[in-house]
Order: structure tokens, then sequence, then C-alpha cells
């Protein structure tokens, strides 16, 4: 049976694939951010997952005002890098993992959790840095992905509770799906930040910091904030942190802290990065 062996997390600034693209993460204001991911490279290196479910929101490249699911599986064959009005970046094209994909569909809808299923969608920064941060520059990505992207752009976003248990249900999914396969789930995003208006370029160290500290061990404080106060305390873009709860709800409630980064800032967002592993 596929088993659910961890969750990472971790912010999916843009700028970081465009100065990792661009040859500068050796450079002094990239270096710090591309260290803090050393060791996750090596953790995910050993841990060797078969498949990734990765969590993102899509920032207008997939989907626009036209069309807003709030919950979208990618359920194709292969996801190819969006063009963000510099030309798609050089990764390498994302390959699905239909037959698990289709089974999660099926799985959480009947467990009344209404997703979209997409068979065509290309994948922007959202997916594609997590994946440069976690497997650096390969010419084809080591492993499966499954896209799952989650309305946090367009009101009303989905609230912290329906992500955490949407995490649950697809623990629940996974676990029932009958090949041997071991799957990591990503949450991302965050962590504060607010990219316009008058407070833009707010970075809120304190609530991160708290944010962490609970993600790890009491989740279930987390699942009670309302976007109000991801506004309010962790800026407008804050709002995508809820991204974090799916992952988080797919895990032990005792799952074990491997590690954790945080860094200030990366273009003008706090990025933060942690890594659970369930006990079994
Ligand atoms: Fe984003």
């Amino acid at each position: 049976m596929a088993k659910l062996i961890a969750g990472v997390t971790t912010s999916h600034v843009p700028a970081i694939g465009a100065a990792l693209d661009n040859g500068k993460s050796g450079e002094p204001y990239w270096q710090p951010v591309f260290k803090g991911y050393e060791r996750s490279k090596q953790w995910i290196k050993d841990a060797k997952p078969d498949v990734i479910i990765l969590v993102y929101n899509d920032h207008a490249s997939a989907f626009s005002l036209e069309i807003i699911p709030t919950f979208a599986l990618g359920c194709a064959e292969e996801f190819p890098p969006a063009d963000e009005g510099w030309g798609p970046r050089k990764v390498p094209v994302v390959k699905g993992h239909p037959d698990l994909a289709w089974h999660i569909a099926q799985s959480v809808i009947l467990d009344e959790f209404d997703l979209t299923i997409v068979n065509k969608m290309p994948v922007d920064h959202g997916l594609t840095v997590p994946m440069s941060l976690l497997y650096g520059q390969p010419a084809a990505w080591p492993v499966r992905v499954i896209p799952l992207c989650v309305n946090v752009i367009q009101y009303p976003p989905p609230t912290g509770h329906r992500c955490y248990m949407l995490g649950k249900a697809i623990r629940k999914a996974v676990e029932s799906f009958d090949q041997d396969l071991r799957v990591v789930i990503f949450g991302t995003g965050g962590m504060s930040h607010q990219l316009q208006g008058p407070r833009a370029g707010l970075i809120n160290s304190e609530f991160d910091a708290r944010f962490l500290d609970a993600f790890a061990s009491h989740p279930d404080k987390l699942v009670k904030i309302p976007h109000l106060e991801y506004m309010r305390e962790a800026g407008s873009e804050g709002i995508e942190l809820v991204m974090w709860l799916i992952a988080r709800g797919a895990l032990d409630d005792d799952a074990k802290e491997i590690y954790r980064f945080y860094h200030v800032p990366a273009s003008n967002t706090a990025v933060g990065h942690m890594i659970l592993e369930n006990r079994a």
C-alpha cells in the first residue's frame, strides 16, 4: 500500500527561481537562502519519495478570474512549466501520477470534498520553485508530482480548517491506494508578505515564529485563525499559509519535526520552511 511518510512546507517566492535560473544563487543576497535548503536536499535524497503531492496556488498562469476552482487536482500525465511573462522557466516538465491522482479524486470527492479535476495545466513558480529548492537543477525531476492548486488569490479562499480536513482526507486516500509508493506532501506559499497597497513589504517575524511553533506541535491552534487575522498579521499574501495546513492535516498529530529554516527577506517575503516526518 502507499504510505504518506512526511510533509515539507516552504515559501515559493518567484525571485528564488529567477536567482537559481540566472546563476545568482551564490551571490551574498541569495546564498543564505539556498544554504538553508542544503540539509533538505540531502533529506529528500535519502527519503526517496516516489510521489509528491504538491499543494500550491496558481498565480493567474493556468486559471484566471474566468474560472476560480477552490481546490484543483492535477490528474494529467504531465504538466509543462508555465510562461509567467519571461518565457517558461528552464526546468523539467513535471511528470504526474494519474493513477494515484484519480484515486485521490475518487476517495476525497466521495468523502464530500468537491475537487475540480484538471487534465491539462501549466504549472507556475508556486510549484516549480519548491521543486528547485529541494531538488536543485536536475535534467529530469526524479519523482512524480501531483499538483493540488488552492485558490488563495480571489476572495473567498477556503478556511484553514477546511484545508486541514482536506489534508486528512488526502492521507486516507493515499493510504488506501494499492501500490507500494512513498508519498510526501508539500504545503507551499507564505510566510508573511504583502505585495501591494500601503503595507507593501510587510513582514511579521513574530507571527511567523508563532506559526512555525504551532505548525510543528499544535496545529489545532492554527486551524482556527480567520482570514482577517492572516491579512492583519501576515499581510494580504500571508493567506497562502492555509495551504500549509493541507500538508499538516495529512500528517500524524505528533509528527516529528526534522528541520526548520527561516530567513528574511527574500525579495519582499519571509521565507519559512519545515520538514515533518510521520512516526510509523
Ligand atoms: Fe504564491
